[in-house]
């Protein structure tokens, strides 16, 4: 198991839909063990491959309260069949959007179709945190941040200072690979 570097908006990387996954091997559920170590290692609730840099549509979850038992979710290949014209806003986060935090209004209900990693289809109707989340990470298989569901200006501005802190974390790395007098 490893945990992988995850990318940081704004990346292209980060604005390419994702290739549906055809090999239900090892690979794929090695991929999804590092993806879970790196998500709880983060602190994160959702992780999608595109996020470590794997352009392919696979999502895992754990949506586990505190005092409940870890409850790991793997998904293949999601995809939303339906959407309840009901919407819910929630203040959503991102992995890939360090420290913004801003309300998104989303369909409050969904019908996701995924695979698991053998490949066998599963349907389910979610609500709540959980339609949510299912709605945040398969949005990062079409490139889509939830920062786009923003208005330009609230958008505009995260990812301004998003900008202005990886020059300055390059500038310090340029730091201290440079040798001191
Ligand atoms: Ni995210």
């Amino acid at each position: 198991m490893a945990i992988l570097p995850i990318l940081k908006a704004p990346d292209p990387r980060l604005t390419k839909v994702s290739r549906p996954v055809e090999q239900f091997d090892r690979t794929l559920a090695e991929l999804a063990q590092n993806m879970l170590e790196t998500m709880y290692a983060a602190n994160g609730i959702g992780l999608a491959a595109p996020q470590v840099d794997v352009q392919q549509r696979m999502v895992v979850m754990d949506l586990h309260g505190e005092d409940e038992p870890p409850n790991p979710q793997i998904l293949v290949n999601p995809e939303v069949l339906d959407a309840s014209a009901e919407t819910v806003t929630m203040s959503e986060g991102c992995l890939s959007v360090p420290e913004a935090y801003e309300e998104v209004e989303r369909p409050a209900r969904v019908t996701v179709r995924y695979q698991d990693l053998d490949g066998v289809t599963h349907t389910r109707e979610c609500t709540g945190l959980e339609a949510v989340c299912w709605q945040h990470e398969i949005d990062h298989l079409d490139g889509v941040l939830f920062v786009d569901h923003l208005t330009r200006l609230t958008r505009d501005r995260i990812i301004q200072r998003l900008v202005k802190e990886k020059r300055l974390a390059r500038r310090g790395r340029d730091r201290t690979i440079r040798p001191a007098a």
